[in-house]
């Protein structure tokens, strides 16, 4: 029982996009301990290789995959239907922040259409390769990486959040959509996780990764505190849970500390 709970993914297949760095890296991790066979999806191959040789070819394989391509996606669907003969968890990680100009008339059209074909459209092609293969089968859980700018402004730039919250109302759509086939999708929607890509974004933007707020007092985000609520969203414990926005943001979304009585 004990060792049941402590491997919560036992026997689970998964796909992550964007596992080679950062939050997916961290997930590809955690769910490999949690006993999934996980293949990244991504298009660093020399990151992704090097996480597979850390957690071992029987555990994690690489596909690599532009999420931008709907052919790579097919082909990361088949092969691990091939290889497994199911998907069980199809996590759309990738994702890319851009540009950082907080003047609209700076703003590149092809900019904008570039961070919405990656983070949006990728996500979409992502969730459309998975259910063909998990409508069959009746069961499967489908997790999007979102971002507090999936439900608020002035935190990231315009694409950015435009393709973050299109993100959160297509996870909406297909949680009513697949929902009737038995397939959950659910948001990780994290405020600033000081990878390695949010502390570059930050500097752009003149600000410190010792700058960020949240109500909770010395308490820090990490990519494995995301990854934990992945593996929550991915497992049978959540089973009842679908179309949500799971906020990871240490409250920084729920108070105006603007008027905060609190200070
Ligand atoms: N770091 C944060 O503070 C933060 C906060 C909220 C949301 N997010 C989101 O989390 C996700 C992961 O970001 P991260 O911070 O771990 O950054 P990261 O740069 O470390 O990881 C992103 C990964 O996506 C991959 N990728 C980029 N374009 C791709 C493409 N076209 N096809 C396939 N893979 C591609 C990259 O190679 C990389 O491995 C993103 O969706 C990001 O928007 C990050």
């Amino acid at each position: 029982m004990a060792a049941n709970l402590a491997r919560r993914l036992e026997g689970k297949v998964a796909i992550i996009t964007g596992a080679a760095s950062g939050i997916g890296e961290a997930s590809a991790r955690l769910f490999s301990r949690h006993g999934a066979k996980v293949v990244i999806a991504d298009i660093q191959d020399d990151l992704a290789h090097k996480i597979c040789e850390d957690l071992g070819p029987s555990s994690t394989t690489f596909v690599h995959c532009d999420v931008t391509k709907e052919k790579d996606l097919e082909n990361v669907v088949n092969i691990v239907a091939d290889k497994y003969g199911k998907l069980d968890i199809m996590y759309n990680n990738a994702g890319i922040t851009g540009a950082v100009k907080s003047n609209i008339l700076d703003n590149e059209k092809s900019e904008f259409e570039k961070i919405i074909g990656i983070n949006l459209v990728g996500t979409f092609l992502g969730i459309k390769q998975a259910a063909r293969v998990m409508v069959p089968r009746g069961q499967g859980s489908i997790i999007n990486t979102g971002s507090v700018s999936s439900s608020i402004g002035g935190v990231c730039p315009h694409a950015y959040t435009s393709s973050k919250h299109g993100i959160l109302g297509l996870t909406r759509n297909t949680a009513v959509d697949l929902g009737r086939y038995g397939i959950r999708v659910n948001c990780v929607s994290p405020y600033s996780v000081l990878t390695a890509a949010a502390l570059d974004t930050l500097k752009k933007m003149g600000k410190e990764g010792s700058e960020i707020y949240s109500t909770l007092n010395g308490a820090k985000l990490t990519p494995n505190d995301v990854a934990e609520t992945a593996v929550f969203l991915a497992s049978d414990e959540s089973k009842y849970v679908s179309g949500q926005d799971f906020i990871i943001d240490g409250g920084f979304t729920i108070e105006n500390p603007g008027l905060s009585m609190f200070k």
